[in-house]
C-alpha cells in the first residue's frame, strides 16, 4: 500500500457520482444518485434539467462518501474529477466542487477521462491485469476499441460512424414500451430473456467493411420499422400488454440484442487479431462501460476472448456503469507517476458571483 487515498468526483452524465479508494485497490466509499425520475419524464438526457440536479445533490454526495469512508479532507491525498467528454454544463459542477474541495484543503487536483477510467478501472478489479491491453468502452454515447500500450499511450482501432450500443439499446427500450424510470439497456435485457432470439431478422451492421468501426443507427432503424409493422403500441405499457403483444416485443428485445452484440463479436475478433501485431505480448480484453453489465453481452464477448487465448477483465456490473470508483481509480493512476495539476486557490472567482 502505498499510503494514497483519493476521492473521485464524476459528474458527466447524468449520474451524480463520488467515491474514495485507497492506492492499493480497497473501495472505502462509492456513493451514486441518479437521475432516473428526471429520465422518465423527458425520455433522455436534458443538459439543463441535468445540469440542476447535480447541482442540488453535489455537496451531499460528495460528504456522503468521505463520511461513509470514515475520512475527512484532511485526509486525502488529491481529488480527481472527471473532466470529459460529456455535457459541458454537467462536468462543470463536479469540476467546480473538486476545485473548491481542493483548495480549501490545499490538495492536488487529477483531471480524467471518462473514457480511460471506464478502462483503467479494470486494473482496480485485475491485479494481473498489465499494459498492454486492448479495451472495449460500450456506453451510451460512446463505443470505442483501444489497444492500451502504457499509461496515457493509447491507440484507438475503432469507433462508431454514428449511434453507440447503448443508445440503441435505450431507444429499443423506448419504442417497446419499457419503464423508463431506469436506464434501457437492463429493461431490455430482462425482457430479451422470455424472447426468441432469432424470430426477427434483423441485418448485422457493417458486414462488408473490413476495419473495426461500428454503426448502429441502421440498427435502430431495423427495430422502429419491425415494431411498426407488428403495431406494437409504446404508450401501452409491457406490463400491460396482452399476452400475443408482449410475446412480440420480447421477441424483438431478445433479437435486437443477439445481433446488436454480434456485430461487437465481429469487430472485437479483428481488433484482436490487429492488436495481436501491434502488441504480441497482451494477454487480455477489457470489456467495460455501462453495456458491459449486460449478462449475454459478457458471456459472448467471453468466448471471442477465449477463442483469441486472450482473458477477459469485465468489472462487476456497478463499476461498468458510470461510478466514482473509476474517476477516483485513475486519479491514482496519474497521480502516482506525477500526472496532477497544483492545489487551486482557496477561493475561486466563482464564489464571489
Ligand atoms: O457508461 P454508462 O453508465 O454512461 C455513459 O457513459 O454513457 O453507460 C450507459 C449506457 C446506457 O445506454 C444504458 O442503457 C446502457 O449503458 N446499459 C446497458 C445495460 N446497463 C446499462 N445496456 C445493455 N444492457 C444492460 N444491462
Ligand atoms: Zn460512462
Amino acid at each position: 500500500d502505498d499510503g494514497l487515498v483519493v476521492l473521485g468526483i464524476e459528474t458527466s452524465c447524468d449520474d451524480t457520482a463520488a467515491a474514495v479508494v485507497r492506492g492499493n485497490g480497497e473501495i472505502l466509499s462509492q456513493v451514486i444518485s441518479s437521475q432516473a425520475e428526471l429520465l422518465a419524464l423527458y425520455g433522455g438526457v436534458a443538459p439543463k434539467q441535468a445540469e440542476e440536479a447535480h447541482s442540488r445533490v453535489i455537496d451531499k454526495v460528495v460528504q456522503e462518501a468521505l463520511d461513509r469512508a470514515n475520512l475527512t479532507e484532511k485526509d486525502l491525498s488529491a481529488v480527481a474529477v472527471t473532466i470529459g467528454p460529456g455535457l459541458g454544463l454537467c462536468l462543470r459542477v463536479g469540476v467546480q466542487k473538486a476545485r473548491r474541495v481542493a483548495g480549501a484543503f490545499n490538495l492536488p487536483i487529477v483531471g480524467v477521462h471518462h473514457m480511460e477510467a471506464h478502462a483503467l478501472v479494470a486494473r482496480l478489479v485485475e491485479h494481473e491485469l498489465s499494459f498492454p491491453f486492448m479495451a472495449l468502452l460500450i456506453s451510451g454515447g460512446h463505443n470505442i476499441i483501444v489497444l492500451a500500450h502504457k499509461l496515457g499511450q493509447y491507440t484507438q482501432l475503432g469507433t462508431t460512424v454514428d449511434d453507440a450500443i447503448g443508445e440503441a439499446f435505450d431507444k429499443t427500450a423506448k419504442w417497446l414500451g419499457l419503464d423508463m424510470r431506469r436506464s434501457g439497456g437492463p429493461a431490455v435485457e430482462e425482457l430479451a430473456l422470455e424472447g426468441d432470439s432469432k424470430s426477427v431478422l434483423f441485418n448485422v451492421p457493417m458486414k462488408n467493411h473490413k476495419d473495426c468501426n461500428f454503426s448502429y443507427a441502421g440498427l435502430k432503424t431495423q427495430v422502429r420499422l419491425a415494431i411498426e409493422a407488428r403495431e406494437i403500441d409504446a404508450k401501452c405499457s409491457v406490463s400491460s400488454a396482452t399476452k400475443e403483444d408482449r410475446r412480440n416485443r420480447a421477441d424483438i428485445a431478445a433479437s435486437f440484442q443477439r445481433v446488436a452484440v454480434l456485430h461487437l463479436e465481429e469487430k472485437c475478433e479483428r481488433a484482436i487479431d490487429w492488436a495481436m501485431k501491434l502488441e504480441p505480448s497482451i494477454k487480455h480484453m477489457v470489456v467495460s462501460g455501462g453495456v458491459a453489465s449486460n449478462q449475454y453481452v459478457r458471456f459472448r464477448l467471453n468466448n471471442i476472448a477465449g477463442s483469441k487465448n486472450l482473458k477477459l477483465v469485465c468489472p462487476p456490473p456497478c463499476l461498468c456503469t458510470d461510478n466514482g470508483v473509476m474517476v477516483a481509480w485513475t486519479g491514482l493512476e496519474h497521480f502516482r507517476v506525477g500526472r496532477f495539476d497544483p492545489p487551486p486557490p482557496a477561493v475561486e472567482p466563482d464564489d464571489f458571483m
